[in-house]
């Protein structure tokens, strides 16, 4: 029977790019989710947007001089583009900046109002006298607490990564104004989290299908009780909050951004000129709601958008919340900050789209987090793609229209070997639809490939090549059943490489309109023809792939704010003048911290042909205990200096990382080595 399903995918932040991690988050998996449910004949509408509130946008903003509005506008724009070119196949693409998604959610924010739901409480908040205004965490810097790294935000120390709250800055002053903020009081309406657990405990409990990932997290956050969660804040840009006494105050992003589904399914249905339809969606219990996100979401999707959902009465609740893993770039964790990224719309400058969707496909972070690597990806769409499909769809037309005129041979007697291949096809019809129900991506797509290599592994198996010459029906029954697979493959891959099955489809002289039950061992008829077949996939070249890495890597160092740090070198010297320096190696034998001093210690070192004293200024990064036995480099030709009443002979030289401080220069030569 068929069902009716509203599936989303998490709106994204209009405040950057796009890039592959969201990709492999939330929008892949409920592209392939929701092209396999419309071939299914199911009712899907499809509902994304950008989110654009928060704090952070207004932050980038700034930066740039710009309003938040042009912020938005710009990143609405590349973002909406980049997923249309990369196929994935909403229906909607709103954005939280509408007239639509303002009045829905102060309506949404009205009625639980007027329903007594929130809690208002008066608390104490970082104000900037000159700035006029309270201050987001993000607005407030000052000295971290726990390593004394003097830009830490209020919210975070990305030095050390510690959450911090603002009131635990040392000297905390505005981002905005740089003046020191103080405290001033302001009142918040709160959503009372805890009112909701018992309803929440039982409605997660009753959830067994759901990821083993999302409900261990959710009852961890269970466990710790919910508490009072601030829906407002005192900020210029969002949605403002829609009552009288509350001037200034906007809704918080993470209570109008699921909202955005709402909005954006209202906007759909207007566009499509059936107005009431949205109701269809959001308030008939027969339809499933599905959220597709990433595990960072989790909190906001099945504990607090639920509450709001279940506070207002009128609209259904998620049936389910597939949340993904992460994903990492090239064993390291994505960062947007550190350049650590693969840009969406840089992507589809080198690529077809195809390529990506099935190496991302094969690799989603479904059960824990993975990892794409541009070597990985080259081995996926040459290994798979290429010689699996490709080549197995290349030599059936190839042989179809060299020995057969194009024209699809008759089944005639066929052997065992014959049938047991097209049994495939229904065995896999099953295997691939019953992944997709359940949510497992990665196997669906790994059986969908799996049925292209038993096709290819029959083709070699059959020879045509020799059959062609002395047994024509038996080469004739090989590529009937061949090209049976290939009209299968044509719509098993449609959700993974939508473009490649399109073509397959076309060549094969199919309906471009076909759904899975129309898949069967009898898709195509005996005497029909087929087209020229082109190879559906190429090899990628090593060159290639290592232009991407190198891109990666470029990207990565321009982004990175110490390169700046070392890029100034001193003048050039004669070499002469570098050969006045006499470079030895010397084994550490004790080491101990000169008194009264922070930064210094004494160690007593041997040169092979003789100890020596020597202070040196790394107490701050070295203990003494661990120095001994250790063989550095020292200047033994320095003039002596006495340092804090001790007489130094020589120096001991040290890299100094602007990450993590003084290192020594170590080496396995014998004491005394002379070093140049
Ligand atoms: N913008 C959020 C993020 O990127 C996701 C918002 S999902 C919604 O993490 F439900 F709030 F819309
Ligand atoms: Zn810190």
């Amino acid at each position: 029977m068929s069902k009716r399903i509203l599936v989303t995918a998490a709106l994204p932040y209009a405040n950057g790019p796009l890039h592959l991690g969201h990709i492999a988050g939330a929008y892949l998996p409920s592209d392939l989710y929701v092209r396999f449910k419309r071939l299914m004949k199911d009712e899907v509408l499809f509902i994304c947007g950008s989110d654009e509130h928060g704090v952070p946008i207004t932050i980038a903003a700034d930066k740039e001089g710009v309003s938040p509005q042009d912020v938005v506008d710009r990143y609405h724009t590349i973002n909406k583009k980049a997923f249309e070119d990369f196929g994935i196949s909403f229906d909607y693409y709103g954005r939280t900046s509408s007239n639509t998604h303002r009045q829905i959610s102060q309506e949404f924010f009205k009625n639980l109002e007027a329903k007594g739901v929130f809690k208002k409480k008066t608390e104490e908040q970082l104000f900037d006298k000159k700035a006029g205004m309270f201050l987001a965490d993000r607005y407030i810097k000052g000295t971290c607490p726990k390593c004394g790294y003097q830009e830490a935000y209020g919210d975070q120390c990305e030095k050390c990564g510690t959450s911090l709250s603002p009131a635990e800055l040392i000297d905390p002053v505005s981002v905005l104004s740089g003046e020191k903020p103080e405290m001033r009081e302001t009142e918040h309406w709160y959503l009372p989290l805890g009112d909701f657990q018992d309803w929440l405990n039982e409605w997660i409990s009753s959830k067994n299908d759901w990821k083993t990932n999302v409900v261990g997290q959710c009852k961890s956050w269970l466990e710790a009780g919910l508490s009072d969660r601030a829906v407002t804040r005192d900020l210029k840009w969002g949605v403002p909050v829609p009552l009288e006494n509350a001037d200034g105050k906007v809704l918080y992003v993470w209570f109008d951004a699921p909202i955005g589904y709402i909005s954006a399914t209202v906007e759909w249905a207007a566009m499509t000129g059936s107005p009431e339809d949205w109701k269809l969606f959001w308030q008939d219990e027969e339809t499933e709601l599905v959220h597709f996100i990433g595990k960072d979401n989790i909190v906001f999707h099945c504990i607090m958008f639920p509450a709001m959902l279940k506070a207002h009465g009128d609209y259904v609740l998620p049936k389910n919340v597939p949340a993904n893993e992460f994903l990492n770039l090239e064993g390291k964790k994505l960062s947007t900050s550190r350049g650590w990224a693969v840009w969406m719309h840089e992507y589809l400058e080198d690529f077809e789209p195809d390529l990506l969707r099935y190496a991302l496909a094969a690799t989603l972070p479904e059960t824990k987090d993975s990892d794409f690597s541009w070597k990985d990806f080259q081995g996926k769409v040459n290994n798979d793609l290429a010689d699996v499909f490709g080549n197995f769809v290349f030599r059936t037309f190839s042989f179809v229209n060299r020995f057969f005129e194009g024209k699809i041979p008759e089944l005639v007697q066929p052997t065992d070997a014959d049938l047991a291949l097209l049994n495939e096809i229904g065995n896999h019809s099953k295997l691939i639809s019953d992944s997709y129900e359940k949510f497992r991506f990665k196997d669906a797509v790994a059986h969908t490939i799996n049925l292209a290599r038993i096709g290819n592994k029959y083709f070699t198996d059959m020879e045509p090549w020799k059959s062609r010459k002395d047994d024509i029906q038996k080469c004739g029954n090989t590529l009937h059943c061949c090209l049976q697979i290939c009209a299968a493959l044509s719509v098993f891959m449609a959700p993974v490489t939508p473009k490649a099955a399109g073509m397959l489809r076309k060549n094969l002289g199919l309906d471009s309109l076909l759904f899975w039950d129309d898949v069967s061992d009898k898709m195509i008829k005996s005497g029909s023809s087929i087209l020229e077949g082109e190879i559906p996939f190429k090899k990628i070249e090593d060159e290639i792939i290592e232009n991407q890495i190198k891109k990666l890597e470029e990207k990565a160092a321009a982004a990175n704010p110490k390169a700046k740090e070392y890029v100034t070198e001193k003048d050039a010297i004669e070499f002469d003048d570098f050969m006045k320096l006499d470079l030895r190696a010397a084994k550490v034998l004790t080491a101990e911290k000169v008194k009264k001093s922070k930064k210094l210690l004494k160690l007593t070192v041997d040169l092979g042909y003789e100890t020596r004293t020597v202070v040196s200024g790394i107490a701050e990064y070295h203990k003494p205990e661990d120095l001994p036995g250790k063989t550095v480099v020292v200047v033994a030709n320095l003039k002596p200096r006495k340092i804090m009443g001790i007489e130094s002979k020589g120096m001991i030289l040290m890299a100094d990382s602007p990450d993590e401080g003084l290192k020594f220069i170590l080496t396995e030569a014998e004491p005394g080595s002379t070093i140049s």
